[in-house]
């Protein structure tokens, strides 16, 4: 398992990290919990380093299984602090609840340094007051965490993050979503922020095995996501990863993981697999070293990208 560097944090992850939300059983449906014990455990064979999870998934549950099944020695993880469960959910960054929050998860997880604390999706108001990231640098200051950064659903939340001095920045990150990352790149880089990029297979779509017609039923996030036009216009799309196929390239999940693994601006690629089987896929078609996709490779995936309309939004 290739490493890489986190932004200036002087923290080395692996390029591919294990995302938690998935096998949660939140966001995709439910997912037996022995096959999310060996998912994990399998990881971590594999040499994957960094685990992705949020204190909201599984109301918790996942940070206790982490916390419980992580090596603590080789392993490090990423949590996302900021949605309170009790009652009716709710957004808040107010520092008196991040701390206890923090608290809670740092119990969780059994680490007394917690790796890496993200915001888990403020608004763009919400960042105007200072106080989450003056206790975040205070929590650094005390060597309770070793970074902190936002989990940012909109490159303006990204853009105000960076300028608040946050050092890891969590973004979806495909090659049909990637307007938001090619607009910071140079700021991501002159900052030195490290970027986890998430929902690389675009919640499962480029892996390309879906027809227009495939059903999505709740709990599962992507029955609100696409109405039926919308899924047969993405559906048509996929063929422009097509372009990229062949040698060393064999799938179109393959194209999709090569894809931002080719941005040197990533860290880690965070995969969502609901099991061991999607796992082992992943982690064999991501390639194991440069370059991910030839230059000229790339340049045809990307033109045949635009030929079928696809924006980048
Ligand atoms: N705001 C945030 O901070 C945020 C938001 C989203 C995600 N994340 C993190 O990022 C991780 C990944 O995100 P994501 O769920 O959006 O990821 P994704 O990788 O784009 O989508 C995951 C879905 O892809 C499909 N899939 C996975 N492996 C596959 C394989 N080998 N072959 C074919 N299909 C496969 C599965 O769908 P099927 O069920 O159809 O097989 C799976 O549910 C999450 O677990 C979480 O840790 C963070």
């Amino acid at each position: 398992m290739r490493k890489r560097q986190l932004g200036k944090t002087g923290i080395e992850v692996s390029e591919l990290a294990l995302g938690t939300w998935g096998l949660s059983g939140d966001a995709y449906g439910p997912v037996p919990e022995a096959e999310a014990d060996r998912t994990i455990d399998r990881a971590v064979a594999l040499g994957i380093t960094l685990f992705d999870t949020a204190d909201v998934y599984a109301q918790g549950g996942m940070e206790r299984k982490l916390g419980k099944r992580l090596p603590a020695q080789r392993t490090m993880v990423v949590t996302k602090l900021g949605t309170n469960l009790d009652g009716y959910p709710e957004k808040n960054f107010t520092s008196q609840y991040l701390y206890t929050a923090f608290e809670r998860a740092q119990d969780r997880l059994k680490r007394d340094c917690v790796d890496i604390v993200l915001l888990h999706n403020p608004s763009l108001a919400s960042l105007d007051n200072d106080e989450a990231f003056t206790l975040m640098k205070r929590l650094k200051s005390e060597a309770r965490i070793r970074a902190w950064g936002v989990s940012a659903g909109s490159y303006e939340v990204a853009e105000k993050a960076i300028d608040k001095g946050c050092e890891v920045l969590e973004m979806a990150y495909n090659c049909f979503l990637f307007r938001d990352v090619k607009k910071l790149a140079v700021k991501l880089r002159t900052e030195g922020v490290g970027l986890l990029a998430r929902s690389v297979l675009g919640y499962g779509l480029l892996a390309g095995h879906w027809t227009a017609e495939r059903e999505f039923y709740p709990p599962d996030h992507r029955a609100d996501r696409w109405n039926q036009d919308e899924l047969r216009r993405r559906v048509e799309q996929i063929d422009a990863m097509r372009a990229a196929l062949g040698g060393p390239v064999p799938t179109l999940r393959s194209v999709a993981l090569r894809y931002v693994l080719q941005n040197e601006r990533v860290s880690a690629a965070v995969l969502g697999p609901r099991n061991v089987t999607q796992l082992d896929q992943l982690v064999r078609d991501a390639g194991r070293m440069p370059p991910y996709l030839y230059p000229p490779t790339m340049a045809k995936l990307e033109a045949a990208l635009l030929a079928h309309g696809v924006t980048g939004e």
